[in-house]
């Protein structure tokens, strides 16, 4: 495994459309692991493969930093409730903003044997699932956000995505 560069906001990569993965080859694999490592590394609950440079649609997410989950190609299939509340980026670092998300989300994903499986999520898990689902086209949080973006160097605490 390695540790990737993330990518910050203002590269041009983060702007883009992600493109399907057909097919988990060796080196989608090692991509997802380089994910989540790099993810774990920055002290993140979620990350994008446009993130690391990488124009696919892969994302990890590991909001408690026991269940990692690697989402190929996924695709929110329904969502409900709305929760406004903070959230932050590793392409962002040192910023947070307040964005209102669904509840509870249902997500349609691909693992790395490329078998189909849905998630369903609720709280943070479900935030990070649309935070990173954005990601995949081109889209920032701070295009959803309300008010001003606040720093948060002196939190040590914040989640980033
Ligand atoms: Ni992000």
């Amino acid at each position: 495994m390695a540790i990737r560069n993330i990518r910050i906001m203002g590269d041009k990569v983060l702007e883009k459309k992600c493109r399907t993965v057909e097919a988990v080859t060796p080196r989608i694999r090692q991509l997802a692991e380089d994910m989540l490592e790099t993810m774990y590394d920055a002290y993140g609950v979620g990350l994008a493969a446009p993130q690391v440079g990488i124009l696919k649609r892969l994302v990890v997410i590991d909001v408690d930093g026991e269940h990692p989950y690697i989402l190929i190609n996924p695709e929110i299939l329904e969502t409900s409730g709305e929760v406004t509340a903070y959230e932050g980026c590793l392409s962002l670092p040192g910023k947070s903003g307040l964005v209102t998300r669904p509840e509870k989300v249902k997500v349609r994903a691909f693992d790395l044997d490329m078998n189909p499986f849905e998630l369903e999520a609720e709280g943070l898990l479900a935030r990070a699932v649309c935070h990173e689902c954005d990601h995949l086209d081109g889209i920032m949080y701070t295009e959803h956000v309300e008010g001003p973006l606040r720093d948060n160097d002196y939190q040590e605490d914040e989640e980033e995505e």
